[in-house]
């Protein structure tokens, strides 16, 4: 949540900071802010978009050193004042930030009774007064940040500016992301490398409790104890390409229409056609130690929890190994048991995901065995399991989550085939699930041709403020995932069951104001789902099928066929007609597609 970028060097800052915001409004977008130190702090905050405050920036606000924050609340509603950076009372000291700290209040209480008067209802605030109150007593400016953080709880990523030294910039980092970026005698640092892959791909990610000071020639890096560190350059893989829309009218639509590439480079190189198994040398775990594990459970939160559910199936059934998925966000909170004899998978799109984090923290420091199944490499949860799969989707922009769903369910079925040949799983059947696997890019190219009937039905099905979504089994996540997008991009109140539940409660709500869409795969349940359509259709609703063929007897009013692959796959296929419908009725609905309301893609606060 939020976005930071700095920059020192010999240019203006204030262009590279607004777009550098705007590659980062993904993370947060109620308000937004810059300053630039020249004779003195200039700051520019507003409420709105990075869009609205480049309007309030003239060509007259120059300064070659600067930091930008992109907003996504916690503390005091969206508005001009709660905007970020703030500045201390004298206004020599500017601070963005990202993260929450925690004893904001009895640092205010402390300060206020020292006699500072704050203006914002932000934490963030006390940093830029705690930075003033130190600043005289130290020698450098990153020594008084390592200080005043010092009497901070909580988490963060900030960069700081002292209108007495410019041409310097102090970033630190606790639990929020802060990557350095190296150019030719400049210095940028962003909260993502979507920030700075315009101006250089060299990069150095800090860790938790490091600081670093960035000027025009170089940078230095410190530990929170004062030492330095020493920090060796990235060169990513992704360029500013990767962050374009492509021609697309939103990213939405660019990273569905991706998926047959990305799902193709989240198998490349991991299918071995001489024994029918998938390599995945990142899991770090022998032959030995993978058949050692008794249980699988994996957490992740949304969207990434939904593609659990589907990896959970996949290792129940090509593995037989018992497996469940649970959200994150509550497995952190309820104690739980740590099983030595089970093997833990966290799933994160953006490795960021405080909640999964912390999960997966507690699970380290109770002993766990944890893998990760992460898009962005050298994330924190990356960095902080024992092993696991990247994704190599690609940057995903777009708030919904598409691309790194399927792709996170494929991975999950890399791994279910990897356990399931280490023990019982068949060479035939291990043969079956590559041929499937490798099917997939081109099938996806399949439903993606369909691309005006997604659009019909989701104009069709828009007005109705309300959708059920069923599925069994292995249905039963695509609807969730289903349910997920709709209500995430378009606001349309749905609801997912599993199917075979309908008749224990939801039924009541079903009459003809109230579509379902139902997954009905053509597998051994299918009898059983047909039988919950004419149940629906006898109660007057409407039905929208999403299957492998029309069925035989008028059980749905709507149809939409997918390719056919392995049942153990077929849950992947089935999720990409649920994206177009959501995306295109988002549209309809004239939704902000790639930035709904109240949301952020990296969901860094608990
Ligand atoms: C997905 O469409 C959502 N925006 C959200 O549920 C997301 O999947 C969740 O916040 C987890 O994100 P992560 O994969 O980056 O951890």
């Amino acid at each position: 949540m939020c976005g930071i970028v700095a920059y020192v060097g010999p240019k203006d800052a204030a262009p590279i900071l607004l777009e550098g915001m705007q590659r980062l409004e993904y993370r947060g977008y109620d308000s937004a802010g810059i300053v630039v130190s020249n004779k003195g702090l200039k700051v520019r905050k507003a409420k709105g978009r990075v869009a609205d405050l480049a309007k309030l920036v003239p060509a007259s606000f120059k300064g070659k050193t600067g930091i930008g924050h992109t907003r996504w609340a916690t503390h005091g509603v969206p508005s001009d004042v709660n905007a970020h950076p703030h500045l201390s009372s004298d206004e020599r000291i500017a601070v963005v930030h990202n993260g929450i700290i925690e004893n904001a209040t009895e640092l205010r209480n402390k300060l206020q009774a020292d006699g500072v008067v704050f203006v914002s209802e932000t934490d963030t605030e006390v940093l830029a007064h705690l930075l003033a109150a130190t600043v005289d007593e130290t020698s450098t400016l990153e020594e008084a940040v390592r200080l005043a953080l010092k009497r901070v709880v909580g988490t963060y990523g900030i960069a700081v500016i002292d209108s007495q030294r410019p041409g310097e910039v102090v970033v630190a980092r606790n639990g929020s992301p802060i990557v350095l970026g190296i150019g030719e005698k400049e210095m940028f640092a962003a909260s993502d490398v979507a920030a700075l892959v315009r101006y250089t791909r060299q990069v150095v990610h800090l860790e938790d409790g490091e600081l670093a000071v960035l000027k025009a020639d170089g940078f230095h890096t410190f530990a929170s104890e004062g030492l330095e560190t020493a920090k060796e350059p990235l060169t990513v893989d992704w360029d500013a390409g990767h962050y374009d829309t492509g021609g697309y009218e939103h990213y939405l639509l660019k990273e569905i229409s991706e998926q047959p590439e990305t799902v193709a480079r989240t198998l490349s190189g991991r299918i071995d056609e001489r024994f029918h198994v998938s390599h995945l040398g990142g899991l770090n775990m022998d032959p030995r130690e993978t058949r050692s594990f008794r249980r699988v459970k994996i957490i992740g939160c949304g969207s990434a929890y939904y593609s659990g559910q589907i990896g959970a199936q996949l290792i129940e059934e090509l593995a037989r190994i018992p497996a469940d998925a649970e959200p994150a966000s509550e497995f952190r909170y309820r104690n739980p048991v740590v099983d030595p004899d089970t093997l833990y998978v966290a799933i994160s799109q953006s490795g960021e995901t405080y909640d999964t984090l912390a999960a997966v923290q507690e699970l380290k420091r109770k002993g766990g065995r944890v893998i990760g199944i992460v898009n962005a490499v050298g994330s924190a949860i990356a960095r902080e399991v024992d092993g696991g799969v990247y994704l190599h989707a690609g940057p995903e922009v777009s708030v919904a989550s598409t691309k790194a769903f399927t792709s996170t369910a494929v991975a999950f079925a890399l791994i279910a085939l990897h356990f399931g040949r280490v023990h019982d799983l068949s060479p035939a059947d291990g043969r079956r699930i590559c041929a499937g696997l490798r099917k997939l890019p081109e099938q996806i190219e399949e439903i993606l041709k369909q691309g005006d009937r997604f659009k019909e039905l989701a104009e069709k099905y828009a007005h109705h403020p309300s959708m059920m979504f069923v599925g069994r089994v292995r249905g039963y996540p695509v609807a969730r995932e289903g349910a997920q997008k709709l209500k995430e991009i378009s606001y349309i109140h749905a609801e997912a069951y599993p199917a075979s539940e309908l008749k224990h409660g939801p039924l009541a709500l079903i009459n003809p104001e109230l579509p379902t869409v139902a997954i009905v795969p053509d597998d051994e349940l299918l009898d059983k789902n047909l039988t919950t359509l004419g149940e629906i259709r006898a109660r007057g609703g409407k039905v929208l099928m999403v299957g492998h063929r029309e069925p035989e007897a008028d059980l749905a009013d709507d149809v939409i066929v997918v390719p056919k692959n392995e049942i153990e796959l077929d849950p992947i296929l089935l999720t990409i007609p649920l994206q177009l419908l959501a995306y295109h009725a988002a549209v309809a609905l004239e939704r902000d597609v790639d930035k709904p309301r109240n949301l952020a893609k990296s969901v860094t606060v608990e």
